[in-house]
């Protein structure tokens, strides 16, 4: 009975049952998430489940409290995927974050015209989006601990996006709902979350944001850096001095979709804008039959970089969050052109670790 014992623990020690996962070594310093989709928070998709509760800390819903999903038609929400994924982090003692409340991309189609298909004016923009923001920051309170509240309001440039809100109401919109969200969960933790934070229109744009928003007692508590990566971009020394940016304006600096894209990109491409699509070819998609190791290693290389980062900037960040959890549910697979194998993230399409996972508990172990 003994030996059995005894044998049953070596093998599961080789499993690797008993090594750490990613949030007893990161999570000393910072939050460390991942972005999780419906399957995974209902129970339909455990092996993932089982990754997110060994390595997070933290969740962020990748779909399903977007405007589109949850408020398909004026006044009629959809709660059942984001209660449950809220449930699921609640179960598991996560902090959630809820993205996102105010978003050109995704927005319910019914969000900016009247019943004749013309552009409602400012006041019933207004009127709709702070309901929006109200009914959803009400409805977690207490349980989301902070939301993305505006979400790509710029351009790389650092000019501000011609979106329908920023068209229709006028810049002020990012103001409006800061308070809103403010005064409908007054503890919720707020944040401007945007992409290609790295580049310096961007970077000055969104600190004056910060620093205008304060001065006009809105409550921000961080910026979200993105961080959809790629393998020569953004430029290394620049990401670090929009975090060093970012958090002297006064506010944490989180990395809220952090991924790594291995693949060629199509010329005159950069960012995350979820409307850029380019045609397959099959050049464009180099490893569908798996990653050389040389690559691999480049990628192990290219996330110890951005880990080596974060470490050093522990104080000033106050969580790191994956977008998605295994290559096989990436969005990369299908953008900026559809039905590629990428391999963008910590865990295989079998919900392996990848070595990297321990280089990066080492580090933060050390
Ligand atoms: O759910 C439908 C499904 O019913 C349908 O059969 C299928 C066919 O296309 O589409 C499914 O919806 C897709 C959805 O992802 C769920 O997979 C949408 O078409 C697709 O546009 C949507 O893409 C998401 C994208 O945002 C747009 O909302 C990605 O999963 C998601 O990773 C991505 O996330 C964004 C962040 O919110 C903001 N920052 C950039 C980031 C990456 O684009």
């Amino acid at each position: 009975m003994k030996t059995k014992a005894i044998l049953l623990a070596l093998s599961l020690i080789s499993l690797g049952a008993n090594a750490q996962g990613l949030k007893d070594a990161v999570g000393k310093y910072f939050l460390i998430g991942a972005a999780i989709n419906v399957n995974q928070s209902n129970g339909n998709d455990k092996p993932a489940a089982d990754v997110i509760k060994k390595h997070f800390n933290s969740i962020v819903a990748e779909n399903c409290m977007k405007g589109e999903c949850i408020q398909p038609e004026e006044g009629k929400f959809f709660w059942k995927d984001a209660d449950n994924l809220v449930k699921f982090g609640v179960d598991n003692h996560m902090t959630i974050i809820g993205h996102c409340l105010v978003w050109h991309s995704q927005a319910p189609h019914w969000m900016f015209t009247d019943k004749n298909g013309k552009y409602v004016t400012r006041d019933e923009l207004i009127k709709r989006m702070t309901t929006h923001i109200r009914t959803l920051v009400s409805h977690y309170k207490g349980r989301v601990h902070g939301w993305d509240v505006v979400n790509e309001a710029f351009n790389d440039d650092g000019t501000m996006r011609q979106s329908l809100y920023y068209k229709i109401i006028g810049p002020d919109f990012i103001e409006i709902a800061f308070k809103e969200a403010h005064k409908a969960d007054p503890k919720a933790e707020l944040y401007y979350n945007d992409y290609s934070m790295a580049k310096q229109g961007k970077r000055d744009s969104v600190c004056a944001l910060v620093k205008r928003l304060k001065a006009h007692g809105c409550r921000i508590d961080a910026v979200g850096m993105q961080s959809h990566n790629g393998m020569d971009y953004p430029d290394l020394k620049e990401y670090e001095k929009s975090i060093d940016a970012f958090a002297a304006c006064g506010v944490k600096v989180m990395m809220t979709e952090l991924d790594i894209n291995v693949l060629p990109s199509p010329e005159h491409f950069g960012g995350a804008n979820v409307s850029d699509r380019f045609a397959y070819n099959k050049s464009m998609n180099p490893y569908s039959n798996g990653l050389p190791d040389s690559v691999a290693q480049k990628v192990t290389q290219r996330y110890l970089d951005f880990f080596k980062i974060y470490y050093r900037h522990r104080s000033q960040i106050s969580r790191v969050t994956l977008w998605g959890v295994s290559d096989r549910g990436s969005w990369l697979n299908n953008w900026p052109i559809p039905g590629r194998t990428n391999y963008p993230l910590l865990f295989d399409r079998q919900y392996q670790a990848k070595p990297v996972v321990k280089d990066i508990i080492d580090l933060f172990n050390k």
